[in-house]
């Protein structure tokens, strides 16, 4: 990659929307730009370059796109075009040639396959008039070229291990946009978590669009799966909590969910995409299994790891759903008990099975059904905080609190905590005491000698990392 050796301070702003995949893309990006001398600025205002990084999951992604370049046309002819604006990410991927119709003042449209030639990208914009658009290009080569990170994610860290869906959900436009199933060997996987824990983090977020699905080449020339690379970096010192998201039913595997019981730092908190309840409406997703399947999965990981809490996706209103339908989803939500869900409403995306199917569900029902089931989701939410009240967790702290004197951090099962303290506590695992419990949050009092005992979430030998 071209250094220059004195490059003069640009300003860049990105602007992400969706999953923590695109927020670590970001990130990225920044990184590869940083050579060429951009440096990160919280707004767009006079800012030297824009990149608008894009989620096509979300319901009028593209709307939102254009509508936001429509802002930023005006401040580009203020700089005399010389600002360089380019859109990034699965709205790019999806609707390159469209972009380039429509706002052909966007300088660079870019997949998400793409990011390593960015500064190539960006060298050629400043010199050419017309927008460089690159959405093609091979998974694997992406890694591959990426420099190592430099900017340092703080205690907590999210790390990509593979990317892309193989399973074509009936709703879903990730297989079409972000392509092919593609896992990173696992030494490459190994070195950056290494690196991230030389930077600070304690914890680390594996994150892929299908995580558990994950089959990366191990240094030793064999197949590794989720459950081997998790054991592998458990093992890394330094490093006390490991997550992993987002994952699909099919591929919890037993070994997997065996991992969930043998690895203290493997935190007690799973989110794990259900979508729906009823049988029918799992085939129509072409979710690829059944619900009793899904309570299967949830009882042996309650048996592997008894303090494990569960976290999942939810669509009201898939084409074909019927009241009945929606029963069963609300029943399997009160058979499980989730401490937290996301639920989102059936929206139709242009070219997936499902907006081609007969059947839709009127808008009115689909917000009725929605409803219902974000209320019951709330109440579990509710409930699973309050269960916390008086519990004796460890939580890792992140930085300084909303107010003065107050120190904020994460439980096991990733809820927000604050404290009384100081942000240089920021990457400290500590003991503490739940005082107060809130829809969205805990309250915590440091507890300042360690516990003899074991407790829920992390394991004594933690502690013992930690101090
Ligand atoms: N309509 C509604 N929700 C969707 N999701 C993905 N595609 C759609 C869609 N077309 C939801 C799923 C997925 C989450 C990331 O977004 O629940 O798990
Ligand atoms: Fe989309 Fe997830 Fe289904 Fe893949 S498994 S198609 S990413 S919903």
């Amino acid at each position: 990659m071209t250094s220059p050796a004195r490059a003069p301070q640009k300003r860049l702003f990105v602007k992400t929307w969706g999953c923590q995949m695109n927020v670590y893309d970001s990130a990225r990006m920044a990184d590869v730009l940083a050579p060429l001398g951009y440096a990160p600025v919280e707004t767009p205002e006079d800012a030297d370059m824009v990149i608008l990084n894009t989620c096509h999951i979300r319901e009028k992604a593209s709307e939102k796109l254009f509508s936001e370049l429509g802002r930023l046309r005006a401040q580009k002819e203020a700089t005399g075009g010389r600002m360089v604006l380019a859109v990034a990410g699965c709205v790019a991927q999806a609707e390159g040639a469209e972009i380039t119709a429509r706002a052909p003042f966007v300088d660079i449209v870019l997949g998400p396959q793409s990011y390593h030639r960015l500064p190539e990208m960006v060298a050629r914009a400043s010199r050419a008039a017309g927008a460089v658009i690159e959405t093609e290009f091979p998974t694997e080569e992406k890694f591959d070229h990426l420099p190592e990170v430099s900017a340092p994610q703080g205690p907590i860290a999210f790390l990509t291990i593979q990317e892309g869906c193989d399973k074509f959900c009936s709703f879903c436009v990730v297989p079409y946009t972000r392509g092919a199933e593609y896992s990173r060997p696992a030494a490459a996987v190994i070195a950056e978590a290494k690196r991230l824990v030389a930077q600070g983090a304690r914890e680390i977020a594996l994150l892929g669009q299908n995580v558990n699905a994950y089959h990366g080449e191990g240094p030793d020339g064999v197949t590794w799966s989720l459950g081997r690379l998790l054991r592998e970096l458990a093992g890394i010192e330094g490093l006390g909590r490991l997550r992993y998201t987002t994952s699909h039913p099919r591929d919890m595997d037993d070994d997997l969910i065996a991992a969930h019981g043998e690895i203290p730092a493997l935190m007690p908190f799973l989110h794990l995409p259900v979508q729906s309840g009823s049988d029918r409406v799992l085939k129509m997703m072409n979710r690829g299994h059944a619900a009793a399947d899904f309570l299967r999965i949830v009882d042996r990981l309650r048996a592997a790891r008894p303090d494990i809490a569960l976290s999942s996706d939810f669509i009201a209103g898939h084409p074909g759903e019927t009241e009945e339908d929606h029963q069963a989803t609300l029943r399997l939500i009160e058979q499980v008990g989730f401490a937290q869900a996301f639920s989102f409403k059936y929206s139709s995306r242009p070219g997936t099975p499902a907006s081609a199917a007969p059947l839709h569900v009127p808008e009115a029902e689909k917000d009725r059904r929605l409803q219902e089931i974000q209320a019951l989701l709330r109440d579990q939410q509710v409930a699973f905080n309050r269960s916390r009240l008086g519990m004796r967790i460890a939580v890792l702290f992140t930085g300084p609190g909303r107010h003065p004197g107050q120190v904020a951090g994460r439980s096991p099962w990733l809820q927000p905590v604050h404290a009384e303290g100081g942000a240089e506590l920021a990457g400290r695992i500590l003991p503490c005491e739940v005082v107060a419990t809130h829809p969205n949050s805990l309250a915590a009092r440091i507890l300042e000698l360690p516990f003899g005992e074991a407790r829920s979430g992390d394991p004594p030998n933690q502690e013992k990392a930690a101090a």
